[in-house]
């Protein structure tokens, strides 16, 4: 039942009774107390939950704060694969499924923490066996299937860092982060079944393992069977590999510090980041999030529908529900494979308790049509959960009434590759939700909204978010680059995080997320960068000059369209055009191909001849100019401009 706000007409879904009844987080007022007492020592919060981990030796300093560098539970050691398998594994939840999976088409597996134990393993040994110690940078290159999950937890376990590379990535993707990381090996697979075809992946990792050189071994599972090249200098079967080592393995402790993974993500300009985080903190903060935000029960069936190669495949798949001994369900592949009921089809048959997916996901259901969930059973669900970018109230009221029958609360989950763990999210059994706010920050994290001059904004005011405290899970710097970690999030407001997004605080104290302030476009849930897109392009000997900007998509949330000026020769073309949405896609990866391609003889520019992408945006997005031009260099291109976009 919803009730409607008195100060604006927002509808209010007041957390249901008998969730409440049995929450960790009971109550409004239970979690503003816990709140203010986390936030007035949030050192003591995270200690007591870092204390329901498994350390092999205390720490003994909570936070040692050289802002913006952290260092959390210094002096302890931990092995976070221990404590997300084998501490399961040796105990009562030795029998408990871990991971129930299944393929596309149709196949399924179910590994318990036992199995899991003797799979991770057995795969800490291989690697081992070929050479991979403490510190390695190992890149994991895989299809959604249970051995991603174990390749991340071996790595983990010998302290090797894994930097995951998603499978829609090109080559060129994997051979930028190859150099960046200096990693020495890579695990992969023959392909991955996806809208019932096999997508191969070997083939993008020869190519740049060729051209990168210093490679010393390539681990290959077999999926799907498709023939791949196998090189005897550095390629071996995983499962050959696996088959031929021990099943048991004692894990080494490390330095709470210890490096755990290296992930890739957009910024604003032409070349990925390297978000580096941490083993005891970033395992804190998963561990704590998943436990309250997602309420977790030994008896739920959890099912987070990210790919291992973003973060929330890695901490809401991987590290926070394993931490956690949970059971959880995961899923090879598209959505509507064989159609859009498949989701649902699976809700079904496995009896999912708790749902965590995107809003894109949602609209791409939205459009396919009520008739598919409604053609399930989806009454095992009592939880829903949304990630990735602000959920539309249309999208959330679906979502809302179609998947969780109008009974289950909805967490809209805010946070970042950087932030390692939720940060804004409701309380299920507390926060009374309202469709597009992630309203409340989670405990110990000091969230508040900034004017550009570093004012705390008035209730409803627009603004910069910032995070005022150091948490556990953050990241602790830009992988070989601390100097673009100080400057690309500590440097607006000395102290503080600038996540990057805008945002405002209802005069109830919700935290309503606007979007990126930077040149970061969302797309689908994903972050694209526009200069890396702008980069590609003109890596094409047709291309003279591109500017990207993101416009609004009923779908992907935005979508991409640039502008591209040709060189001296070339002419515009409907080939040319699909031309450089492949060339854009052999760059970065199709997930990057752009939406709308406008070729202009010029672009707008500033007098000292930098783009103005605010134009190019308004144009896209409305079909004309209304702002500020005064600096304009030339105004006729605007003119010519509008005329392109008309047609
Ligand atoms: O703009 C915010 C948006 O996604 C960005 C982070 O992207 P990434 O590092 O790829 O991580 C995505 C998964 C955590 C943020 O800066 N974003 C993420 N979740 C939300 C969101 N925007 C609004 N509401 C959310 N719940």
């Amino acid at each position: 039942m919803s009730q409607t706000s008195s100060a604006e007409s927002h509808p209010i879904y007041p957390p249901p009774a008998d969730f409440s009844a049995r929450a960790r987080v009971p109550s409004m007022d239970d979690y503003q107390r816990r709140y203010d007492a986390s936030i007035a020592d949030p050192e003591a919060f995270w200690a007591a939950e870092a204390g329901e981990l498994l350390w092999r030796e205390p720490w003994t300093r909570v936070l040692d704060w050289q802002m913006p560098f952290a260092r959390w539970f210094d002096g302890g050691k931990i092995n976070v694969c221990e404590n997300c398998v084998d501490r399961h594994a040796n105990g009562p939840l030795r029998d408990k499924a871990a991971i129930i999976w299944e393929g596309e088409p149709g196949d399924q597996r179910t590994l318990t923490y036992g199995q899991l134990h003797e799979e991770v393993c057995r795969f800490a040994n291989v690697l081992e066996r070929n050479d991979l110690t403490a510190g390695d940078r190992v890149i994991i290159y895989m299809p959604m299937v249970p051995e991603a999950a174990v390749a991340m937890l071996a790595c983990a376990r010998i302290g090797a860092v894994h930097s995951v590379v998603f499978g829609g990535f090109s080559s060129e993707s994997i051979f930028d982060r190859l150099e960046d990381s200096g990693a020495v090996a890579v695990i992969t697979a023959d392909g991955g079944w996806r809208r019932g075809s096999v997508v191969p992946l070997k083939p993008a990792v020869d190519e740049a393992v060729a051209k990168y050189g210093k490679i010393k071994r390539v681990i290959v599972l077999r999926r799907c069977g498709n023939e791949v090249a196998m090189n005897p200098a550095t390629d071996v079967w995983w499962h050959e590999a696996a088959a031929a080592a021990p099943a048991t393995h004692s894990p080494a402790a490390f330095d709470s510090e210890h490096p755990l993974f290296i992930l890739y993500t957009s910024g604003s300009t032409g070349k990925p980041k390297g978000i580096l985080h941490t083993s005891g903190g970033y395992l804190t903060g998963t561990y704590a999030t998943c436990k309250y935000v997602f309420d977790m029960r030994p008896e739920d069936v959890y099912w987070c529908t990210a790919d291992v190669g973003w973060i929330t495949g890695h901490s809401y798949i991987v590290y926070g529900p394993l931490a956690n001994g949970a059971t959880q369900l995961m899923y090879e592949g598209a959505p509507n494979h064989p159609d859009f009921g498949r989701f649902w089809s699976m809700i079904e048959r496995y009896r999912v308790t708790i749902f965590y997916t995107a809003p894109t996901a949602i609209r791409a259901f939205i459009k396919a049509g009520n008739h598919f969930p409604a053609g399930h059973d989806l009454s095992s669900l009592r939880l829903l959960g949304s990630v990735g970018e602000p959920i539309n109230p249309e999208a959330w009221t679906w979502y809302h009434q179609h998947i969780g029958g109008g009974r289950c609360p909805i967490v809209d989950t805010w946070w970042q590759t950087e932030t390692g763990a939720i940060l804004i999210s409701p309380m299920p059994g507390a926060t009374p939700c309202i469709p597009g706010t992630a309203t409340r920050p989670f405990f110990g994290i000091d969230a508040a909204i900034l004017d550009d001059a570093g004012n705390e904004c008035a209730p409803n005011q627009d603004g910069r978010l910032v995070i005022r405290k150091p948490w556990p899970s953050m990241t602790r710097t830009i992988y070989n680059d601390p100097e673009r970690f100080k400057k690309t999030y500590w440097s607006d407001f000395p102290g503080l995080y600038t996540a990057g997004d805008g945002a405002r605080r209802d005069e109830h104290g919700n935290f309503w997320i606007i979007g990126r302030l930077d040149d970061v476009l969302n797309v689908s849930g994903h972050r694209l960068g526009t200069a890396e897109i702008e980069s590609a392009l003109v890596s094409h000997p047709a291309v003279a000059e591109a500017a990207a900007v993101g416009r609004p998509d009923d779908l992907k949330g935005q979508a991409v369209a640039v502008f591209v000026t040709l060189k001296a020769g070339f002419t515009e073309s409907e080939e040319l055009r699909r031309e450089l949405r492949n060339h854009v896609g052999h760059v970065i990866g199709a997930i990057a191909k752009p939406d709308d391609i406008h070729f202009a003889p010029g672009l707008p520019k500033t007098r000292s001849g930098k783009i103005m992408r605010r134009i190019l945006k308004e144009l896209v997005c409305t079909g004309q100019v209304t702002g500020n031009i005064t600096t304009l260099e030339d105004y006729s291109v605007i003119a010519t401009l509008q005329q392109k976009i008309a047609h």
